[in-house]
């Protein structure tokens, strides 16, 4: 895809609601929503998810490098969305105080948490090795594929 060309986001979003709507199984479908997107989304370098238990923030499933396995509430980019409940998009990762570098080829990324019924459960993560890969038009539609995965699970 060259810069001229506009991702086709809705596409994505209902290629994900088909993928996810067969079985309401949390990690199934992170990890099937992992792959869609990394696979789809052009130049990203990590995607996956971190889910809250026992006070913190694991990782769950994911593609890419192998990641963190543990991120504190309020820490990095995860834990600090975590617990704001808001979408953080970084354009560039190395301005970012507190950011914790799990692959040191990642330049930008954007975290959108998880909301299921009024609780943050975790977090849905996406990296890129380019400074400024997501646009907010871009942390939008992640935050809308995020809401799919919400759906699809009870
Ligand atoms: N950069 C994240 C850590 C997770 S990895 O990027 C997969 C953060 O600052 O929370």
């Amino acid at each position: 895809m060259n810069s001229n060309t506009v991702f086709n986001w809705t596409r994505l979003t209902r290629q994900a609601e088909g993928l996810l709507s067969v079985y309401r199984h949390r990690n199934s479908n992170a990890a099937n929503l992992s792959a869609l997107m990394f696979s789809e989304i052009p130049d990203v370098s990590w995607v996956g998810f971190y889910f809250l238990e026992n006070g913190a923030l694991w990782v769950g499933p994911f593609q890419g490098k192998p990641a963190c396995t543990k991120i504190d509430l309020g820490k990095g980019v995860c834990g600090t969305a975590m617990v704001s409940g808001k979408t953080i998009r970084v354009e560039d990762v190395n301005a970012y105080e507190g950011h914790i570098a799990c692959d040191a080829a990642a330049q930008s990324e954007v975290v959108v948490p998880l909301i299921k019924n009024g609780e943050v459960v975790g977090v849905m993560d996406i990296d890129s090795a380019q400074l400024g890969r997501f646009s907010e038009a871009d942390a939008q539609a992640l935050t809308v594929l995020a809401q799919v995965y919400l759906d699809s699970i009870d």
